[in-house]
Order: C-alpha cells, then structure tokens, then sequence
C-alpha cells in the first residue's frame, strides 16, 4: 500500500506562551516535530510532507529541518486543521493509496500504533480511521460521538455539551484517509465558535454520504498526548524519561533515584553501571559498563569507557574518557578532551582540548588547554599552561613520565622532555630537555631576626 504522511504543523501555538514554535519545543533533547518524523518514517512512506506557518515560525521549522528530506507547504493563515491538510492537496495531487495525518505536537505515537492504524484501515476498508484513546482527567481532546457503536461525529472540547465531555474516547488527531478522502475537505464550513475550519468535522460528513469511518482505540494516553502547553510539555518529558530509565534498568543499569535523573534516549549505557541522583546524560553519550557516576554530573556527547568513575558535580562535554579513568569531583572536561586508561582528573581541575595519557595525573586545581600530556606525568596542584596569548592559542607538550611541581606555569608552545622534573613555583617559557630539573622561581632569601627587629620598631613608636 501506497503511504504519504502529513504533519501539521502550523498552528500559531498561543497555548505555549513563546516565541518558538510549538513543534520545535524539545523533550529530552529532540524537537517535537523531529519525533513526529521518525515515527512518520517508520511506515516507510512514499513522502513526508510537513505544513509549516508562514514567517518567523515557518522560517524556524525550515531551518530545522534542513537536510531532513521533508516536503513543506506553508499555509498562509492559521486557518484550522482542516484548512492545514488542504494546504499538503497539492503535494498529494496524482498521489494513489493512503494518506497518514499527523499532529506535530504528538511526539511520542510510536510506530507500532501507527502499523496497527493502518493496518485496521485497511482489512476495514475505510475512507477514514480515526486513532481514539481514552484520556484520564481534565483534557481538551475532541470527544469521539458514536451511535449504535459506530462512530458519527467529533465534536471539540469547547462545542460539547456536559453529557459529551463525560465521553472517555477522545481523538488523538492521527488519522489513516484515503487520498479519495481529501475531497471532503471542501464541504468543511468554519467553526462560528474558533472561526477555524475543523479537520475533525471530516468524520461526520463522511458518515452522513454513507462512506466507511471508523474510530480505533489502538494507542494509550501516554503515547497520544497533544503538547498544547509547557505543563503537557513537561508531563511528556517525564514520562518519556521515565520509559527511557526502565529500559536500562531492564538491562542491568543501577539507578539510585529514578526520578532525579535525565537520560537522553540516544545515550547508551552499560551493564552494571551506577547512576547516582541528578545526573544528565545528553546528546549522544555512551557509558560503558561498570561505571559509577556520581551526583550532579552532566555528561554531554561524550565516550566513557569501562570502570570509570566520575565523581559529584563534574560536567564532561564532547570528550572521551578511557576505560579505568576518574574523573572529579568538581572538573570540567571542555570539548575535544581525551582522558587516557587509569588517569585520574581531581578536584577543580579543568581540561579543555587536550589529550592525558594512561596513568597520568592532574588531582588537584588546574588548568591544561591544548596540551599533550605523556603516559604517567603528574601534574601538580595549581598547575597551568598559558595557552593564549591573546590573539592565538599554542600548544603545551610534556612527555612521558615527567613531574610538574605545583603551582607551575607552562607559557606555551613549550615541550617538557621526557621523564623531566619542573620545580614547584616555576614559570617555564622555554623547553625542558628529557631528565632535566628546570626551575624558575626567584632564589629564597632568609633574613634572619627580622621578626625582632619589626617589633623592636613597632614598640618604640
Ligand atoms: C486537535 C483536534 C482534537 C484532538 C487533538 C489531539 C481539531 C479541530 N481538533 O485539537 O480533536 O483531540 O488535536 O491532540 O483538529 N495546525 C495547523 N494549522 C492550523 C491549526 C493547527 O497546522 O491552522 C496544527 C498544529 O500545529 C498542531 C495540530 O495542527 O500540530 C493540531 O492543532 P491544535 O491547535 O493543537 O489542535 P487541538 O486543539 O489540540
Ligand atoms: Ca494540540
């Protein structure tokens, strides 16, 4: 069977209160609209066509889905649902078979509802099917009106009368149509209530010519959500986080506090690894197995390998950190880091664009930019390389196996040798030779009964 899918998308969003457009608000890391595609694509559709506002609104959703391979047809005003799928005729013109009809603000249908919607549309024979649920509580879905079981109308939420709003099925806003369907639109007159053109009054006119509707209660409230305000936004987040936390926990992840963390559905984590309350994982992240993260890291597009620790409040971005590693508490791994197998990064220590080897060392209130930093060095407290000179930045290399004393600056480009010592206190501007002891602190003096002589002074006036 020939599909085509749809996504509405043009709404103005009011609800939202915001100056981005509703479909490009995100839940764990991703767009609405973006969800809405991937499951769009998941039926294997002939074409993606998505109706997106004029100005501002339809500028911001094309520029998000640049390179994304969906058609946009913008609709000139906010016209209604109805007026919304009018606008993707054009695009469907010539077009056989069926067409899916999306909302772009219900991002979490999966794609198995979606198989089941058209699959029952087709050993049904239907013009129209309506995908149904039954919503909890207090809503505003249109309530799916039948009469003798079948289904004759939608009415909306601010059209029902009290008996109607007690109706449990509601309208998810997805729909499987046939392309022969679409002529039906025309007969759709606006709404006097919401001057809109309502895509749900497609059901009743259908019905009333004879043709085959039906009305599936296929999917569940969670996974049907309309996103019409931040508070549906916010539900929506928790409940997709929470389906994402059981999914590895089912796969041998320990998390102390499921609720306190925030795990983006594109990260990976391995078995027997420790998540510890407050912990964000973004972006493409992967966490390898036996790993303990403590409280308060955020851990952003970032590789972790086996055995790792990442100690509280430590945020890691755009970095590699090999198997064994530590890292924290309290550092900051600034994009383009590689922390090599066994290193430890310590306390207040921050390491951006730099590679650390195996076994190396940083434990203590630091700073290495655009560093190379052998196999076994150890860096001392306070230690920090002068990248940048203010117009460019330069490179700091300290070979294998070398001790930087504390509170040491390497004012780059510079190169500590191999198994080379820098004395504490140092301000190191040119090369150290392997093996060498370089120091450049100002030589100590001691002036002996200073102390005396300062009181002596201080009495007599
Ligand atoms: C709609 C349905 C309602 C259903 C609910 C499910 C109608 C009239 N009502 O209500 O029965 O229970 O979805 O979530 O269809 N849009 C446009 N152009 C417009 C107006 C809207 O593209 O002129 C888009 C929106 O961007 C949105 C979708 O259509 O993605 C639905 O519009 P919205 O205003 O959110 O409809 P609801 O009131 O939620
Ligand atoms: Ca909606």
């Amino acid at each position: 069977m020939s599909i085509n899918v749809v996504i509405l998308a043009a709404g103005l969003g009011t609800r939202m209160k915001s100056a981005t457009p509703k479909v490009l608000h995100s839940i764990c890391g991703k767009t609405l609209i973006s969800y809405v595609i991937d499951a769009a694509q998941s039926v294997k559709p002939d074409q993606i066509i998505a109706v997106i506002g004029p100005g501002s609104d339809g500028t911001q959703i094309r520029d998000a889905l640049k390179g994304s391979r969906v058609a946009l047809e913008v609709q000139k005003e906010p016209k209604g649902t109805a007026d919304a799928l009018r606008t993707a005729c054009r695009a469907l013109a010539r077009k056989k078979g069926t067409v899916l009809v999306l909302n772009g603000d219900t991002p979490l249908v999966s794609p198995s509802t979606l198989e089941k919607l058209l699959a029952t549309h087709k050993r049904n024979s239907e013009i129209i099917s309506v995908l149904s649920f039954v919503a909890e509580g207090s809503h505003s879905y249109g309530r799916v009106i039948r009469k003798a079981g079948k289904v004759v109308s939608i009415i909306e939420d601010r059209d029902a009368s009290p008996e109607q709003k007690k109706i449990m099925e509601v309208n998810s806003g997805v729909y499987a149509m046939e392309l022969s369907a679409l002529k039906l639109l025309k007969e759709i007159k606006v709404n006097p209530g919401k001057g809109e053109y309502y895509l749900t009054d497609i059901v009743n006119i259908a019905v009333r010519k004879g043709l085959s509707v039906g009305s599936h209660l296929l999917g569940e409230e969670t996974e049907l959500t309309g996103i019409n305000t931040r508070k549906d936004l916010c539900m929506a987040g928790i409940f997709l986080r929470d389906r994402v936390v059981s999914g590895w926990l089912e796969k041998g992840v320990t998390f102390i506090d499921t609720k306190s963390v925030f795990i983006d559905p594109a990260a990976e984590i391995g078995r027997d690894t420790a998540i510890y309350p407050n912990v964000v994982i973004e972006g493409k992240s992967s966490i390898g197995s036996g790993c303990v993260i403590f409280p308060c890291t955020r851990i952003i597009d970032s590789i972790i390998g086996n055995g790792v620790t990442i100690k509280d409040s430590t945020v890691v971005e755009s970095s590699v950190v090999k198997d064994g590693a530590s890292v924290g508490p309290f550092a900051h791994l600034r994009p383009g880091s590689v922390i090599g197998p066994s290193a430890k990064i310590g306390n207040f220590v921050e390491i951006k664009k730099s590679v650390i080897g195996t076994g190396a060392k940083a434990s203590h209130l630091s700073y290495i930019g655009d560093a190379e930093i052998g196999d076994n060095v150890n860096i001392g407290a306070g230690t920090i390389t002068c990248n940048y000179d203010g117009v460019n930045k330069h490179k700091t290399v300290v070979e294998e196996g070398s001790f930087i004393g504390s509170d040491t600056q390497l004012v780059a480009p510079v190169r500590v040798g191999k198994g080379a010592y820098v004395g504490a206190g140092s301000t190191i501007t040119k090369d150290v030779p392997p093996l060498a002891l370089a120091v450049s602190r100002t030589p100590q003096r001691n002036l002996k009964g200073w102390a005396a002589v300062k009181s002596n002074r201080k009495n007599r006036k």
